[in-house]
């Protein structure tokens, strides 16, 4: 019997049903390939939802954690350590920010949690969000989340949170206003099937939250780390933010997420007002550090724009594709008809890892170093299988 299908059994019995149980078990990859545990190999361009920033199994990194393994694992949040202090470091030089400060967790709901206890801290109650923005499932986070479906069934959420339309220049002016602590946005909304707002939406935000004295969340989860082909996905907006949050990519695979004040925000955190028990681990940030080193020394963030173009260019000559939208390698590919998930299952057949947003829309976020090779290959089976669905 196959393996995946003994493994989907396996899952079924043992693990929650919150994900529905995945009829692909992984064993091993290398670069943006991976196996399956029948043998099977697949192109990965979804890298873990855009964690994997450096594809599997990277040596550099894999070394970094090796060695970091070696002197400490975990040493309390009585104690620093070196890798900690030195991402911390790096960090704050990428934004270019000498005022900033930044606090290490674990995952993405977790640092956006941890951006609305700052906007607490001005005294001020409401926050701000918008439709279809996705910032995690716990309960803060949840509630910041634009997603009724996802609320829903766990209601009552927190109060205080307005959701206004996502790249609605008009409706933000309205709701920000000084009784406001923070807006919230993504600067592309991902889980939302790659929403790219309009060029000025990120400036004007700025300016309506910088008159009234509102904190600007901007949650680079997804859209962090290179992925756009900059370090956190808004750098194109000529904007600075007030907080930043990380995730995903941060680690390369490790958990890992960061919450990063910037010049704008008065009140920090103080002894004792928040923490986390694994929060920047010793192993997650020598694995990071890695990361960013091996993104700066190979130009990986030219790279990426690179084959942004080539995916752009490539997948828009597909007769079944609408259009083709995104920033760096975080692509949605916009189908003419609602038959996302039945390709998606085709392209697995076929040896690609990817997902569907929604029933029109794949996203793609392979690792920022795919190689051409893997994009030209990936590209040929794309139109293989939407050949199957043209008429
Ligand atoms: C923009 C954004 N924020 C927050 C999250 C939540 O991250 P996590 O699943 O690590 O809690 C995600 C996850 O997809 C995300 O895309």
């Amino acid at each position: 019997m196959s393996q995946n299908i003994l493994n989907a059994q396996r899952w079924g019995l043992a693990l929650q049903n919150n994900y529905g149980t995945p009829q692909i078990s992984l064993d091993h990859g290398v670069g943006s390939e991976v196996w399956d545990v029948d043998g099977k190999r697949y192109i990965d361009m979804l890298a873990g939802i855009a964690t994997n920033i450096l594809g599997h199994a990277n040596l550099g990194i894999n070394k970094a954690i090796r060695d970091q393994s070696e002197r400490l694992t975990h040493v309390s949040n009585f104690y620093s350590h070196e890798s900690g202090i030195a991402l911390a470091e790096k960090l704050r030089e990428l934004t270019g920010d000498k005022q900033s400060r930044i606090f290490f967790c674990n995952s993405g709901a977790e640092a956006n949690e941890a951006a609305f206890k700052i906007a607490r801290l001005t005294g001020r109650r409401k926050i701000v969000a918008t439709h279809g923005a996705f910032h995690g499932r716990t309960m803060g986070a949840l509630s910041l989340t634009g997603q009724p479906a996802k609320q829903k069934p766990f209601k009552p959420l927190l109060a205080g949170i307005k959701h206004i339309p996502f790249d609605d220049i008009a409706a933000a002016k309205k709701a920000i206003s000084k009784r406001v602590a923070a807006f919230i946005v993504e600067p592309i909304q991902g889980e939302n099937g790659v929403i790219v707002p309009s060029p000025n939406y990120l400036k004007a935000i700025r300016e309506f939250t910088q008159e009234k004295g509102v904190l600007l969340i901007l949650d680079c989860v997804q859209t962090g780390m290179g992925r756009t082909g900059n370090w956190f996905g808004f750098e194109e907006s000529g904007i600075e933010p007030d907080v930043i949050t990380l995730a995903k990519g941060l680690g390369a695979g490790l958990p890992l997420a960061a919450m990063i004040t910037l010049s704008g925000v008065a009140n920090g955190f103080g002894p004792g007002s928040h923490g986390s028990t694994f929060g920047g681990s010793p192993i997650s940030c020598a694995a990071a550090l890695a990361a960013i080193s091996q993104i700066e020394d190979q130009s990986l963030l030219s790279k990426v724009k690179q084959n942004e173009l080539t995916l752009k260019i490539e997948l828009s000559k597909v007769a079944l594709v609408e259009s083709v939208r995104g920033s760096g390698l975080l692509i949605g590919v916009e189908l003419k008809e609602p038959i996302a998930k039945e390709m998606i299952s085709d392209l697995v057949l076929d040896g690609v890892l990817a997902n569907a947003t929604n029933e029109s829309t794949i996203r793609l976020a392979p690792a920022l170093n795919i190689e051409d090779s893997l994009i030209l290959e990936f590209i040929e089976i794309f139109r293989k299988v939407a050949k199957k669905y043209e008429r």
